[in-house]
């Protein structure tokens, strides 16, 4: 999809599905405060995802597991103030929405109402999901679904691999995907599988699929912004491109402020009242 001028109207879940049939590709970010989804906006993203990777990447997890509803509240409230034009989504945390029908339309109800999210993802294809996607779609929360290495899944799969290699796991994925689109899903993030199962499950689906490690063939990429500004410079998954170097550059300026300060360079007397 193309970026467009900050006065224009909110992206909608409609002008995702537009944006499929045309065959645009969407652009997605995940992050986590105000000044990098005003970054992000302004860099003409298409939506912001407000992922629970904020467990790995900005609380210093192992994994996305520790992440709670009222941290994910706030920091989608930070990224929400920081938006004007890209839809924003939010990561539903680990037991939130897998318990019980009720128990998701609450937790996903105050998501979107206290936050002002467009859109929730929750992650698999088990019958408690599908039956909370279906609950979710008839209250009109659209609903992400989210297949392949799904991080809430992390323990089980023994670590970030690859998903759907064999043939047994690859049909179970593209049958998922089916039943996440028949729920109701609006969107899909494949993640971490081959390129020719992502493709083959994005011609299957008439809703926008978004790879992050998962080849060409989507409807769309997501990644976390931080690994792609190469905040993160220790993060090298073999589906990263990094499109700046930002770490080193962060630790070069502040080598630079404190070499200044303690030669006394800093604060000169322009910085002075
Ligand atoms: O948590 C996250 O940021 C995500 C995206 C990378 C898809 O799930």
């Amino acid at each position: 999809m193309s970026s467009q001028s900050a006065t224009e109207k909110k992206v909608t879940v409609r002008d995702f599905a537009a944006a499929r049939e045309r065959g645009d590709k969407l652009v997605v970010v995940s992050t986590y405060d105000t000044l990098f989804a005003r970054l992000s906006d302004e860099g003409g993203v298409d939506a912001v995802l407000v992922g629970d990777s904020l467990g790995n990447v900005v609380a210093g997890y192992d994994s996305p597991i520790p992440v709670t509803l009222n941290q994910m509240i706030y920091h989608a409230g930070c990224v929400r103030r920081g938006l004007r034009r890209a839809m924003l989504i939010v990561d539903m945390p680990f037991l939130t929405y897998q318990v019980s029908v009720e128990d998701a339309l609450r937790n996903c109800g105050r998501v979107v109402q206290e936050t002002g999210a467009a859109a929730v993802k929750i992650e698999g294809a088990s019958e408690p999901v599908l039956q909370a996607v279906r609950a979710l779609a008839e209250v009109g929360v659209p609903v992400m679904g989210h297949l392949g290495l799904t991080p809430q899944h992390l323990l089980a799969f023994g670590g970030f691999r690859v998903q759907g290699r064999e043939a047994a796991a690859a049909q179970r994925l593209l049958d998922d995907a089916r039943r996440l689109q028949d729920a109701g899903a609006f969107s899909l993030v494949l993640e971490l599988m081959p390129s020719e199962l992502a493709t083959r499950i994005t011609d299957a689906l008439s809703i926008p699929t978004i790879g992050i490690g998962a080849g060409p063939g989507c409807s769309g990429q997501v990644l976390v912004l931080h690994d792609l500004l190469g905040l993160n410079d220790g993060f090298k998954p073999r589906f990263l491109k990094r499109y700046a170097e930002l770490g080193g550059e962060a630790r070069s300026a502040i080598r630079a402020f404190g070499d200044e300060v303690r030669a006394g360079q800093y604060p000169a007397s322009e910085h002075e009242f």
